[in-house]
């Protein structure tokens, strides 16, 4: 399999598919597609997709990208895949999906969350699964079409995650891989499997689970019917991959040393490896299983970083690109601590530090002196400060992080990473791979075609930092104004709780 030159890696995001076929013996993207999906809200809060478009949406842009490359499958070593987390795919006794897939962003099930702390004790919960119980995660949707679709549960065979939906489809096998399985709640990070005592407990039935396997571990090989549908060759093995926050830190080189990655997107994800089982008895850090064998990660997640400047452009430049230049224009003319002005990004709710789904965004501070420059400022600083606080959760669960690994949109301007370098007190550097999950999709397909030994191998061979931007001499102020910050959210969590 090593002979063939190329492997795919396939990230299923919360927007669309994106494909990438990167040659396993230089490590260079020779090619990317991709095919966009769409998102319902049947109800407040509630979001849903349809599987049957991720697996069209994938075929689409598997063949657009061999097309293009005028390449036939027979040239793909092995195919990796990624994806959005937590969602819940529900399929019966032949395998067709029963309901649309309730997505990991989908805020249904607070009180089910509650009820699992109920039965199996919130500190329990987190010694096994890394965590408590959010509405992001698979169980409490489990316990939700208990209690609300019995029927649909009744006729379930098998439950499965996003992306392990499109390997049902490319080898007719079920599986899971260890990282994305630890976003279930279901799983017992210290041995890798289901946790039986949680199973139990929540009277989910073992048998609709997959086996788990690890990341780099192949899963199946393409079929006759889905290599028709692809243009891929029967046969091509795929491997178990990983949830996207692990597959974006395989992707942007996070295993076995101290550098921690900042993933800008809509979210911001604050991730770091972890060679011990992660426990955080607070449970604001957040436990999982990373995509390379024997290791763990942690991470802390902002549900609106990009959003909330996205919004803010939206809202007070108009929604064209040059917004954001204009933002960033503006906030070189502005002091650090725009002026006693600050920002809260807590848009959509917050994960961590707070996991708070009533939380919100504030700004703070205004007066008459405040101009448009502030806020836009205010509102880059904002999201750095809430992201310094999983930092701090980082570093004072013992890991040294010596420095940054910028990725995302987010990455994108030097102004905005040297304010990360100077709130975070550490050097921020950039590496040479932008689609992070996809292309860690990609590292993991070439330790399945025995293109490497495992995954710090591959990672090694071909993940770089591009550029480092150390601390200037800010950092020692924005230190001060990060404690000021901190004192906000609990000040108006009250009149959050409110309204
Ligand atoms: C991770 C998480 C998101 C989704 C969608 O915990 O909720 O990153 O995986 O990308």
């Amino acid at each position: 399999m090593a002979d063939k030159p190329h492997v795919l890696g396939i990230d299923l995001g919360t927007g669309g598919i994106r494909v990438l076929l990167v040659d396993q013996y230089t490590g260079d993207i020779i090619g990317s597609a991709s095919s966009d999906h769409s998102t319902s809200t049947p109800n407040h809060g509630w979001s849903e997709q349809d599987p049957e478009d991720w697996w069209r949406g994938c075929c689409s842009a598997i063949r657009t990208l061999l097309d293009q490359q005028d390449l036939d499958g027979g040239s793909i070593a092995a195919v990796g895949l990624s994806g959005q987390m937590h969602g819940l795919i529900l399929l019966d006794e032949r395998d067709a999906v029963i309901r649309p897939a309730i997505l990991w962003n989908d805020q249904r099930t607070t009180h089910e969350c509650d009820l699992m702390h109920e039965w199996i004790g919130r500190d329990r919960l987190i010694e096994l699964t890394g965590k408590p119980a959010m509405t992001s995660f698979t169980a409490p949707k489990i316990l939700w079409m208990m209690n609300h679709d019995a029927e649909a549960l009744a006729r379930t065979h098998s439950i499965l995650l996003p992306k392990d939906h499109l390997r049902l489809r490319l080898t007719g096998e079920r599986a899971m891989d260890v990282s994305d399985a630890s976003g279930t709640s279901l799983l017992d990070l210290g041995t890798r499997q289901w946790s039986s005592e949680i199973l139990e407990r929540l009277h989910i039935e073992a048998n609709w689970l997959p086996p788990i396997l690890e990341s780099q571990d192949i899963a199946g090989t393409v079929t006759h019917d889905a290599a028709a549908a692809t243009g891929l060759q029967p046969g091509t093995p795929v491997v178990a991959g990983a949830g996207d926050q692990a597959a974006g830190g395989v992707g942007c080189g996070i295993g076995g040393g101290s550098a921690v990655s900042v993933n800008l997107g809509t979210s911001g994800v604050v991730f770091a490896d972890s060679r011990q089982r992660p426990h955080d008895p607070t449970g604001a850090l957040h436990g999982y299983c990373h995509a390379i064998c024997g290791e763990w990660h942690v991470m802390g997640v902002m549900l609106s970083a990009g959003g909330s400047l996205k919004w803010y452009r939206d809202t007070f430049e108009g929604d064209d690109p040059a917004g954001f230049d204009r933002i960033i224009d503006g906030a070189r003319t502005i002091r650090p601590g725009c002026d006693g002005l600050d920002f809260l990004p807590y848009l959509t709710g917050e994960r961590t530090p707070h996991a708070d789904p009533m939380a919100r965004g504030a700004f703070v501070g205004m007066t008459n002196q405040h101009q448009r420059a502030h806020f836009g400022r205010a509102v880059l600083e904002g999201i750095l400060f809430g992201l310094k606080d999983s930092l701090d959760l980082i570093r004072q669960s013992g890991q040294d992080v010596r420095s940054v690994r910028m990725t995302g949109g987010g990455a994108r301007s030097s102004f905005w990473r040297q304010m990360a370098a100077d709130i975070f007190n550490l050097p921020v550097s950039t590496v040479n791979v932008t689609d992070g999950s996809a292309y860690g999709a990609a590292l993991l397909a070439m330790v399945g075609s025995g293109r490497f030994q495992d995954v710090p191998e591959a990672m090694n061979a071909f993940v770089q930092e591009t550029s480092t931007l150390p601390p200037s001499h800010d950092a020692q102020l924005y230190g001060d104004l990060h404690e000021r910050w901190k004192e906000l959210y609990p000040a108006l969590a009250p009149a959050f709780h409110d309204r």
